[in-house]
């Protein structure tokens, strides 16, 4: 489904955006938000219009690029008569499906990457290990700086008690375990003996194999046979996409007042804003994203690290 963007800068979004509303809202479904947000649902497609400091945002969605256009020629039809005042420019994307939108240049993906705490060799010996043992799945592993940032979140949180839904070879969940202190306890789950038996290895080479204990097996099966009483402070899921909305749910009811759960791939490169795309994966991290920006037992936040993280702190 193509999506376009414009960035139209002008001192008066709000303004423009309520005259848009006002005026389409006879022919199409329109929302307004006290934050001066809007959604237009004309018959051949939508547009939402947003306030962005000095600029009016425009994004552009329709079935196809014929549909796509005709949103963008309402929409902007509309828009220059109201501006009556100044001379608009209104310059339109190319048209993308959802993951061919680049949601972080690769400069600045490198610049991140080369400006956070930098891997240990034993990090940097487990990449280049899950690259030869594992070809093409290596993909799975988390980044470095991702690393680092559930690192520093496990530190920040004072986490004990931790769950990873999702171990592979290990690399994140070394990355947590040894940010715990030294009578912190992961419980890591996964499926795969061969896969984590590289982990195992560099759990023990990390000094931290007694903080961590493996569970091999479907992790909603590990998840379920849990006690009930809330005594986790800190998860990091990032396993089979399916079950994203069951293993928060399972999780989210453990963790203590103050702990954390972080998911991983939360935009599925891109797929997730794009209704295009409907694989199971897909939907249940649409699903998973509504749940949890919803949800009053949390209060969260999605970042754009790498394929898109979600922090969601229990109340
Ligand atoms: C993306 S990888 C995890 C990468 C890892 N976090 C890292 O930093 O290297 C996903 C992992 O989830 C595991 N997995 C898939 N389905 C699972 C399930 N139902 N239960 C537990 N683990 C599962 C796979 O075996 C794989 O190791």
């Amino acid at each position: 489904m193509p999506i376009s963007t414009a960035y139209v800068p002008t001192d008066r979004p709000e303004r423009y955006i309520k005259q848009l509303v006002s005026h389409l809202g006879r022919k199409a479904t329109t929302t307004l938000s006290t934050d001066g947000r809007a959604t237009i649902a004309l018959s051949h497609g939508e547009c939402v219009l947003a306030p962005a400091g000095g600029a009016l945002e425009m994004i552009a969605t329709a079935a196809d690029a014929e549909a796509l256009a005709g949103v963008q020629d309402v929409v902007t039809r509309h828009l220059l008569r109201f501006a009556t005042q100044e001379e608009l420019r209104t310059e339109w994307t190319e048209p993308v499906a959802g993951d061919e939108l680049e949601i972080l240049s690769p400069v600045a993906g490198d610049y991140l990457l080369t400006h956070c705490t930098q891997p240990d060799e034993l990090l940097r010996e487990l990449v280049a290990r899950t690259r030869e043992a594992t070809g093409g799945a290596a993909g799975m592993q988390i980044s470095h700086d991702e690393g680092a940032f559930l690192s520093l979140l496990v530190r920040m949180t004072g986490a004990r008690r931790a769950i990873e839904v999702g171990v592979f070879t290990g690399y994140s969940s070394l990355c947590v375990a040894r940010a715990l202190p030294e009578d912190g306890h992961l419980l890591a789950c996964d499926v795969s003996e061969e896969w984590t038996s590289i982990a195992r290895e560099y759990w023990e080479r990390a000094g931290v194999a007694d903080r961590v204990e493996l569970r091999i097996g479907p992790a909603l099966d590990t998840l379920r046979a849990l006690p009930a009483e809330p005594v986790y402070d800190f998860a990091f899921i990032d396993a089979d996409k399916p079950s994203y909305p069951a293993y928060y749910e399972e999780i989210v009811s453990r963790l203590r007042p103050g702990g954390l759960i972080v998911l991983d791939n939360v935009f599925q490169g891109g797929r997730v804003f794009d209704p295009a795309f409907q694989e199971a994966s897909q939907v249940a991290i649409r699903q998973v994203n509504e749940l949890i920006a919803r949800d009053e037992r949390v209060e969260s936040v999605m970042l754009p690290v790498r394929d898109g993280v979600t922090l969601a702190r229990r109340r």
